[in-house]
């Protein structure tokens, strides 16, 4: 493994989760083996990121069906535990995907279904490898062979997959090809994805890099110092909408009137072609206490009302194009994935 470290692992019949509220202050892993606390980590974003939830969610399975084994769990409580598996977040579907298709495997008996799971998390691995290609290959292809400033925002490295990740992916790529001269990672209001996560993960890339407030990206894309953007999706509808961390459409708003790219880098299982259009995209939206505290201490009045959706949905129209582990999607208008 490249990266040198793990965001999620089966080990020793447990699942090992590199807990990812605690980077880059410390690299702590926890083990888990019953249902409550690894549903509370997926929760509280010990493991996040689309990939990474589907992963979560396929070995998810198999310490379902062990803990039925220990404690001696029905049939029926079996499947209703795989349930509340599913639908621990509600807005990136490979966890949904990833815990309905595994669990198909349950009659051929818990091996079965652990090789299923293992498999799942191979081809994720495989499919960021692929997205960096095609990404990479997007972006020369579009604005020539030269080093570029790139814009993301979130997180969509190896914390996020088994791989090198999906915008970051294609981004290490790149650096890769020598063609990166700096990226611009927007902080990610309010948990910190970009600042914490994905500047750990520039750092360990040796990849030169800025973090700057979630409000600083139109700026740096309308002053002309940023090439291309890339991002990561939660799920996209047929038409090529794409869900994804809150202020993504911020930033392809500023693409769409800078006039630069606008890439959404997502695995063809992030892809939901049962809806049609973005607005049938079930939005996650999370506590107060994420807006009104800071590392535990009030900082907005007693009973300050908030809204804090998790994702925001980006119009298919402000997407240059959409690049999976298969294709680079350019949606015209009427067009669908
Ligand atoms: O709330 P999070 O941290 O799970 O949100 C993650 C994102 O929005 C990512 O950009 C997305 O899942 C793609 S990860 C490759």
């Amino acid at each position: 493994m490249s990266s040198g470290f793990e965001a999620i692992v089966w080990k020793e019949n447990k699942i090992v989760l590199l807990d990812q509220t605690q980077i880059p202050i410390s690299e702590t892993y926890i083990s888990y083996d019953e249902l409550a606390p690894y549903i509370d980590a997926i929760q509280r974003l010990v493991v996040r990121g689309a990939p990474a939830l589907g992963v979560a969610g396929a070995y998810g399975v198999v310490l379902v069906i062990d803990e039925a084994a220990r404690k001696g769990h029905s049939a029926q409580e079996l499947e209703h535990n795989l349930d509340l598996l599913r639908d621990a977040r509600p807005t990136a579907v490979n966890l949904a995907w990833a815990v309905e298709k595994i669990r198909k495997h349950l009659p051929e008996g818990r091996d079965a279904v652990l090789a299923a799971a293992h498999q799942l998390a191979s081809e994720d691995k495989q499919s960021s490898t692929d997205m960096g290609n095609i990404g990479a290959d997007w972006l020369i292809n579009k604005l020539g062979s030269k080093p570029m400033t790139l814009l993301t925002h979130c997180n969509t490295g190896s914390l996020a997959t088994t791989g090198t990740g999906t915008a970051l992916g294609v981004i290490k790529e790149m650096h890769k090809r020598g063609f990166v001269k700096e990226v611009y990672a927007d902080e990610t209001r309010p948990l910190l994805q970009g600042s914490r996560l994905t500047a750990w993960e520039l750092m360990k890339s040796d990849i030169p890099y800025h973090i700057e407030p979630d409000g600083a990206a139109a700026m740096a894309i309308l002053s002309g110092r940023i090439d291309a953007a890339l991002i990561g999706a939660d799920r996209i509808a047929k038409n090529g909408d794409s869900a994804n961390k809150i202020g993504s459409l911020s930033v392809a708003l500023a693409c769409h009137a800078a006039g630069i790219p606008f890439l959404v880098v997502a695995p063809e299982s992030t892809v939901d072609r049962s809806i049609k259009t973005g607005s049938e995209i079930h939005i996650e939206i999370r506590g107060d206490e994420e807006l009104t505290h800071f590392k535990g201490i009030q900082v907005a009045p007693i009973g300050a009302k908030t809204f804090n959706p998790a994702f925001d949905v980006t119009p298919a129209k402000y997407i240059s194009a959409v690049i999976t582990e298969k294709h680079s999607y350019e949606i015209a208008e009427g067009q669908t994935l």
